[in-house]
């Protein structure tokens, strides 16, 4: 792959971002922990005791059920932040297990612990239950930091609380008891900019990252990271996450995603995109797999690509897709965009599960999609994966997504009322 001209202003993308890692995780900040952090054997951290940020996302609520399901977990404290409009950790919980294809009733395991709380620059406030905090500093083995906010629309100085939010968990870690492993779910966003082919499973340069404030914000936490390493020994695994596809069993790929977006708009106009290069996209249920062997592993890398490892041509899902959906005709995505552009934004689409707007759906594809078909996209390279082969066997049982996939996606979308022909007509 060559390395295009780039799109954006590097010097300016690159001078914010380092801005923001002096302020939040200057060199040698992390060194005035005092007690030299030393890995701990994997046998002193069985049974398992694991805090877990985020898990009422479709990610965090497949990884909480694989790990409520297995026997070397002792307790899971499920980490998230308050609900909107009082609604209590379990209903989200529950809400989240369905979105991801798992029975609710995994949040009713006596397992997990709900710990209700923000994480801010200044500490961790917790509410409700007294003690919680010092149980969880004096028993975690691990810390799996999977909240983030997947905005690729904004810039990167909106995710400086989030930032702000991981360097306190960091020093959690550095002051917990049992020495835990920190493994930071990141994206292969952060990797958007890499210039040549294929892109290595380790710590890359800024210039890696630069592009949407999304993957600029995956590369300063990855950063911070590799400095609370260097510093002071704590072992850290990046787990650098492709596109999430619908579970393998059930197909359930949460309605509110980009690519069932495009689908429904695809339907709505009558003409699907078509995106060149290669799929990695992971079923969802194969990436938590692989996030609890990740937990389990004896001397895990420091950084994994979980992608998918026998990738498709890109073409062939979106014609599998079109085929599906019942549309004729595909276009290059850049048409497309146009296409959809020049549509009514003041309409919703009827039947749908989200009751989303056009608009709002015309804009999360553009953020997610525009742009990505260019020589410029991380979308054409090669993101090796041995390390990842390696550490997670169920990467090795995963088959090449075929039209047995695209039509779980699709029929469950049908089911969920977003694909329907009310919303044709109405468009
Ligand atoms: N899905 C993908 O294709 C994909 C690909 C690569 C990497 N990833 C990474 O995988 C992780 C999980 O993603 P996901 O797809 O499961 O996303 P998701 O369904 O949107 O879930 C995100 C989780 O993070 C929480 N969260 C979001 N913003 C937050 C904030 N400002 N403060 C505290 N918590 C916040 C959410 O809490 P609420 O429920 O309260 O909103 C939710 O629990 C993320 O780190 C993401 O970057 C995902």
């Amino acid at each position: 792959m060559v390395s295009p001209p780039s799109l954006f202003d590097v010097e300016a993308h690159s001078s914010v971002v380092n801005e923001i890692l002096q302020r939040l995780a200057p060199t040698g900040s992390f060194a005035a922990h005092k007690r030299a952090v030393t890995h701990s054997l994997s046998s002193e951290r069985l049974p398992v005791t694991i805090l877990v940020t985020g898990t009422t996302g479709t990610l965090g609520s497949a990884f909480l059920a694989n790990l409520v399901d297995d026997i070397s977990v002792a307790k899971i404290y499920a980490f998230n932040r308050p609900g909107r409009a009082g609604t209590s950790c379990v209903d989200r919980q529950k809400d989240g297990l369905v979105e991801a294809g798992f029975a609710l009733t995994y949040a009713e395991s006596p397992k997990v612990v709900f710990v209700e709380g923000d994480i801010t620059k200044e500490g961790i406030e917790v509410k409700g239950e007294k003690g919680v905090f010092d149980e969880m500093r004096n028993s975690v083995t691990h810390i799996v930091h999977n909240a983030w906010p997947v905005n690729l629309a904004v810039k990167v100085t909106k995710f400086e609380r989030m930032l702000g939010s991981l360097r306190t968990l960091i020093d959690f870690a550095l002051a917990a008891a049992r020495n835990p492993r920190f493994i930071f779910v990141s994206s292969v966003a952060a990797l958007q900019n890499y210039p040549t082919e294929p892109i290595p499973e380790r710590l890359l340069p800024i210039e890696a990252a630069l592009g949407t404030g999304y993957g600029e914000s995956k590369w300063i936490g990855e950063e911070m990271l590799r400095r609370a390493h260097a510093e002071t020994g704590l072992e850290i695994v990046i787990a650098r996450v492709a596109q999430l596809c619908g579970n393998r069993q059930t197909g359930v790929w949460r309605t509110n995603d980009s690519v069932p977006a495009v689908a429904q708009i695809a339907l709505a106009v009558g003409v699907m995109p078509v995106i060149e290069g290669r799929c990695e996209w992971l079923p969802i249920d194969v990436g938590a797999r692989c996030l609890r062997e990740l937990v389990f592993h004896s001397d895990p890398p420091v950084v994994v690509h979980l992608v998918h490892p026998s990738p498709t041509i890109f073409q062939r899902i979106w014609v599998m897709l079109a085929k599906e959906v019942g549309i004729q005709k595909i276009e290059p995505l850049a048409l497309w965009i146009k296409r959809i552009g020049s549509i009514s934004t003041s309409e919703s689409i009827p039947n749908s599960s989200m009751s989303a707007s056009t608009s709002f759906l015309i804009n999360l594809i553009t953020s997610m999609w525009a742009g990505r078909d260019g020589p410029a996209s991380y979308f054409t390279a090669v993101i090796e994966c041995k390390l990842a082969l390696e550490a997670c066997p169920s990467l090795h049982y995963v088959p090449p997504l075929n039209e047995r996939d695209v039509a779980k996606w699709v029929k469950y979308w049908k089911e969920a009322g977003i694909l329907s022909e009310v919303s044709k007509a109405k468009l």
